[in-house]
């Protein structure tokens, strides 16, 4: 059996205006995640994330896919070839980089330019926001050719869409396109694919003027009281909010300040000039 060599240009990224553009990079096979892409993957997400010259990471594909979903080849077929530790080693090296990105210091937004498919799921879940083009197209094929929808990606359907759309989606294995995602909400939305890298600049452009500390107690709090009872979840945002304040004592502070001493702003109608702040 000949197994694939490493290929470290397998995932990429380029820092530029604030922004980490993160590419799958494999577009002769639609992307699709080897285990030689995961660990691509995380190694980046590992040298990224506590820089500071950028704000926001976008996570997208080169050629005409986002993720074509698991290499059928590499990650299933030679993996279990080599036997359970190998399988297991495989999924650690890909539930990893997708759990890393879920509570990753920065937001992300997965900008989906193409196909999207089965364990693809599983990142677009873990990036906070996520943009597609109409033109791209979406399916938890698996049940095409023989297996449910694993890694994770059962339950991001469950917890995004309604459960009749998520049954139909996962038994049928059709496709749906950019649009159809957004109305089902697995997107926040869908523009043309003409559109696309514009459209996810101007929104990471609103997340690069907020306070980062705000920013990632924020979209922590919002996967982790999903799970929790109110007097949990009321409990859970006081220690959060009193966490952040040991990183960042003065941001809301000068928050408050330009509001009602300096009158520059109001926090109703935009944000406060982050600039301006000292610590
Ligand atoms: N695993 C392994 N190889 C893949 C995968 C994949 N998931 N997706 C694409 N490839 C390979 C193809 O085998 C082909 O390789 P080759 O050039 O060596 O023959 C190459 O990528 C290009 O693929 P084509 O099928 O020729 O590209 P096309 O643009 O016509 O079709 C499409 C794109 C629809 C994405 C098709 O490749 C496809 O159906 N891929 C599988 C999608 C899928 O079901 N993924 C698994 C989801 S389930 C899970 O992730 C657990």
């Amino acid at each position: 059996m000949t197994v694939a060599t490493d290929d470290p240009n397998a995932a990429t990224y380029t820092i530029q205006d604030g922004i980490a553009w993160v590419r799958f990079n494999r577009p002769d096979k639609r992307n699709c995640m080897s285990p030689n892409l995961n660990r691509r993957m995380g190694e980046i997400l590992d040298e990224l994330e506590y820089r500071d010259d950028f704000g926001v990471l976008v996570l997208t594909g080169e050629g005409s896919a986002w993720s074509a979903g698991m290499d059928l080849k590499e990650y299933f077929r030679e993996t279990e070839a080599r036997g359970l530790g190998a399988t297991r080693q495989a999924q650690r090296e890909a539930y990893g980089w997708w759990r890393r990105l879920r509570w990753y210091n920065k937001p992300t937004i997965a900008m989906v330019n193409g196909w999207c498919f089965g364990g693809g799921y599983g990142p677009l879940f873990a990036c906070d926001l996520a943009i597609a083009a109409d033109e791209a197209q979406f399916a938890l094929s698996e049940i095409n050719w023989g297996i449910l929808p694993g890694g994770g990606a059962t339950k991001v359907v469950v917890d995004l869409i309604p459960m009749r759309d998520a049954m139909y989606h996962a038994l049928t294995g059709e496709l749906i396109d950019g649009q159809k995602a957004a109305e089902w909400r697995l997107v926040n939305e869908s523009v043309p694919l003409a559109s696309l890298e514009a459209r996810v600049r101007e929104l990471a452009g609103i997340l690069l003027k907020k306070n980062p500390v705000a920013l990632k107690a924020t979209k922590d709090a919002v996967r982790r009281v999903k799970e929790m009872t109110y007097d949990n979840a009321e409990d859970y945002l006081i220690r959060a909010q009193e966490a952040a304040n040991s990183y960042d004592n003065d941001g809301r502070k000068e928050g408050i300040k330009q509001f009602i001493d300096d009158k520059t702003y109001k926090p109703g109608l935009g944000t406060y000039d982050i600039s301006k702040q000292t610590a």
